[in-house]
């Protein structure tokens, strides 16, 4: 599949039909998030991989059996690997403190950072994941921990330090509607030469 037929076909896919995704492609959709653009080549990110049954830990962990009962997307508990991205804040500054970065003096502290890379760092890693995905068949996504960081962390032995940014659930999809958020249409905010209005609240 090409580049732009991967980027036309990914959406996020809430529904599985339960079997395990073929073991080839899980490790190259799992391979593609560590060829992932990292700033300064910091390459914070771990990745925390559920596979079958063991997935139950994350679920049992993050809803309550009457939560669970309520929850619109059931098919999401079907999904053979859960996948929780994981990154590591203090490898930045420790990074920006060698020679070739001591200049941008964002090596005093994740405090000095106007944009935290590390979060974007995990981004780029997860949309790498959901393109993977697609090219290999398989169905994805992304979602929050909210509330569930630490619950998480201290399920799955994470250590202190390291921030849980989200799961990304995946493996053979089932058909599925999509997602409240998905029909709000996706407009490019594009601006040439420079900030032009594009209507009313643009
Ligand atoms: C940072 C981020 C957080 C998201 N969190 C959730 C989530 O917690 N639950 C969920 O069902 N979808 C989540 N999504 C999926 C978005 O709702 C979805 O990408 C958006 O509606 C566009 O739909 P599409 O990805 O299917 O094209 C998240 C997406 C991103 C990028």
């Amino acid at each position: 599949m090409d580049l732009a037929d991967a980027l036309r076909r990914r959406r996020m896919v809430r529904n599985f039909t339960g079997e395990a995704s073929p073991a080839g492609s899980l490790d190259r959709v799992l391979a593609s998030a560590f060829r992932a653009p990292s700033a300064g080549n910091t390459a914070g990110l771990d990745l925390v991989v559920l596979t079958g049954p063991d997935t139950e830990r994350y679920w049992a962990t993050t809803f309550t059996p009457e939560g669970r009962d309520g929850f619109r997307w059931q098919g999401l508990f079907r999904a053979p690997e859960l996948v929780v991205v994981v990154v590591d804040p203090a490898a930045y500054p420790e990074r920006y403190g060698e020679p070739d970065k001591a200049a941008t003096g964002l090596g005093a502290g994740t405090d000095r950072w106007p944009v935290p890379f590390w979060w974007v760092d995990a981004g780029m890693a997860v949309e790498n994941i959901l393109l993977a995905a697609v090219a290999e068949g398989l169905g994805a996504c992304f979602f929050g921990l909210f509330g569930h960081e630490e619950a998480v962390r201290r399920e799955l032995r994470v250590p202190a330090g390291r921030r849980l940014v989200g799961t990304v659930a995946l493996g053979p999809p089932a058909p599925d509607e999509p997602g409240r958020s998905a029909g709000r249409g996706r407009p490019d905010h594009l601006h040439w030469t420079e900030w032009s209005s594009l209507g009313p609240d643009r």
